[in-house]
């Protein structure tokens, strides 16, 4: 993480633009402040030598529940920033989707209508398709891999992408890996997915790996899934142990196959002339913020997810839980490996330079 942060900060403190203390926080707040002044020093008519100065305020908007790995580190975050700011920011947390869902989320930050958010990487490919190496089916099988590519070059390109959108990534995290479950039946063999219809992010790359073993993807955003399996509208769906469980998907679904064929993780990303308008304290303090957070989700996040694995066995024992064996798993992957040809030729097509390079890395880092 360190090598990424070095060279977003880097350009970072050689973009910005050094103003007053609270100066330059362009559009820190999406709701005016009383004064109107957004970000600005002091209230009307007060006397601006000894008037307490406006915090900077942070909207963080997520979709998940509070209880998981980001909604826990947002909420490190949120306390690190404002104990390493000295109270001059204050950091807001809206988790649920109570703001946006992960799609328009991407909008409201460059249009800078929240300040942070950490979509999961698969809905950033709708801006940047190179974001679909992530989802590549069984391209990792250790978080230590997924780290491995989230520091080195493949997040370094991936991240440096965003600038063109006015977007600035300032970490990854991660989530873990997700799992298969269905209604409809075990999900074993390749042929069980057949005529299913599975809930998928919005990523075309997930869609071709339900394709792949004769499944119907049906894009969706998370906000819609219970409700969506509830009522049948779909068999199944795939995510973290940390998402099913906080989601309640377990209550509606009987089959669970415990299959680590894919992997989520997040962006972490913000309003880029938002954050190089920062006065230089309060960006080194919410990157320090930052790093520490990266840090603590690194190490908690797959212990999290292991523990909700018993919370959903003991709340519901009638789901069917199978664990993939490795001749199963190897009968998954020679269905869904069609996708890494697939994706070359998207990124080819969609004028990517960078699309052959980033899925040979992540083919490396598996060790082929
Ligand atoms: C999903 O939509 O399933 C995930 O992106 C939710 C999340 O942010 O972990």
């Amino acid at each position: 993480m360190k090598k990424i942060f070095k060279f977003f900060f880097l350009s970072n403190i050689s973009l910005s633009l050094i103003v007053g203390v609270f100066g330059c926080a362009r559009g820190a707040q999406t709701e005016p402040a009383p004064s109107e002044n957004q970000g600005t020093e002091t209230t009307e008519g007060t006397d601006a030598t000894t008037a307490p100065a406006e915090k900077i305020k942070i909207k963080f908007s997520h979709v998940v529940a509070e209880t998981t790995p980001k909604g826990q580190a947002a909420k490190m975050f949120e306390e690190l920033a404002e104990k390493y700011t000295n109270g001059k920011v204050d950091v807001e947390i809206f988790p649920n989707t109570q703001l946006y869902n992960d799609d328009d989320v991407l909008i409201a930050i460059q249009e800078n209508n929240v300040q942070i958010a950490a979509p999961a990487t698969s809905k950033i490919s709708k801006l940047f398709p190179e974001w679909q190496v992530f989802d590549l089916p069984f391209a990792f099988s250790d978080p230590s891999q997924v780290q491995s590519a989230m520091e080195g070059k493949v997040g370094q390109q991936l991240l440096g992408l965003l600038e063109q959108k006015n977007i600035l990534g300032l970490g990854m995290w991660d989530n873990g890996f997700k799992q298969m479950s269905s209604k409809e039946s075990q999900l074993i063999k390749p042929e069980d997915f057949k005529g299913q219809s599975f809930r998928v992010m919005s990523s075309k790359l997930l869609e071709a790996q339900f394709k792949a073993v004769d499944a119907n993807p049906t894009p969706m955003p998370f906000s819609e899934v219970y409700s969506a399996l509830e009522q049948g509208v779909i068999n199944g769906q795939e995510n973290t142990l940390s998402n099913i469980y906080s989601k309640k998907f377990h209550e509606v679904q009987k089959y669970m196959t415990l299959s680590d064929h894919g992997y989520l993780g997040y962006a972490v990303i913000t309003n880029k002339e938002f954050w190089n308008g920062l006065p230089d304290d309060v960006r080194q303090a919410l990157e320090k913020a930052m790093n520490e957070t990266t840090q603590w989700v690194r190490d908690n996040a797959e212990r999290l997810n292991a523990e909700e694995l018993e919370k959903i066995k003991a709340e519901n024992p009638k789901l069917e839980i199978h664990e993939l064996t490795v001749e199963e798993k190897k009968a998954w992957m020679d269905k869904m490996d069609v996708t890494y040809d697939l994706l070359r030729e998207d990124l080819k097509t969609s004028g990517s330079t960078i699309g052959d390079q980033l899925i040979d890395a992540i083919i490396e880092l598996r060790g082929e």
